[in-house]
């Protein structure tokens, strides 16, 4: 049994930077799902393929491409994620990862919407990292800016409330808190503070 931490939540939560750490922290693999729906969202657009055939000819060439983080790829993610026949396509690659880690890992972190409701109902930790709608748009326009891109807070927030009504209402793995997952509100904590509080919750569900 590897030992696996899905970390899940809206947009701009926070998830992304806590994962990572975790996973750099205790020894785990990491798995951005969300990347991978960028990727056959950004595929499918590219090269005006069906998003299903998208997600069944993705390579580890186009989890490279570019322009993957981009607001285009957030959307193009969100809109292929609520289609099932994609979702079930890339069930099994994570799935995988998550119970053989690449080595020396013995365990894994996957950070997504569904990892602890659907693709890792077993993990051994559950967190749903969340925040206000206003203060994620406001992480996330300054990041825009940060990067050298334009950036408007009024379009962010609203593409961002467009997005999480998308991955809350699809009928497939909407974006829900598992039943046993801790929730860990951002809203009002930087990132040294979320992981504090990330790893008490991990002792915690570890303990015993
Ligand atoms: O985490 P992210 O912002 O990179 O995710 C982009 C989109 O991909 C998100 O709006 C919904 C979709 N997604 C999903 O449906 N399930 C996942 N496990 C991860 C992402």
């Amino acid at each position: 049994m590897t030992f696996i931490i899905a970390i899940d939540g809206p947009a701009a939560a926070g998830k992304g930077t806590l994962a990572r750490r975790l996973a750099t922290h205790l020894n785990l693999a990491y798995l951005d799902t969300g990347l991978i729906y960028r990727a056959v969202g950004m595929k499918a657009k590219r090269e005006g393929l069906d998003p299903v055939k998208a997600a069944q000819m993705l390579t580890p060439d186009d989890l490279k491409a570019p322009d993957l983080r981009t607001e285009e790829g957030g959307q193009a993610a969100s809109k292929v994620a609520s289609i099932p026949d994609v979702r079930a396509q890339l069930l099994e690659f994570q799935r995988k990862f998550a119970s053989h880690p690449p080595s020396p890992a013995k365990g894994a972190v996957l950070d997504g919407r569904d990892i602890g409701t659907v693709v890792c109902p077993e993990a051994n930790v559950k967190i749903f990292v969340t925040a206000s709608s206003e203060a994620r748009a406001e992480r996330r326009h300054k990041e825009l800016l940060e990067r050298g891109e334009s950036s408007i807070y009024a379009r962010v927030l609203e593409e961002m409330r467009e997005r999480d009504e998308r991955d809350s209402s699809r009928s497939v793995a909407p974006l829900v808190p598992a039943p046993d997952a801790v929730v860990l509100d951002t809203t009002k904590l930087d990132a040294d503070a979320a992981f504090r509080a990330a790893l008490d919750t991990i002792s915690e569900r570890t303990r015993g």
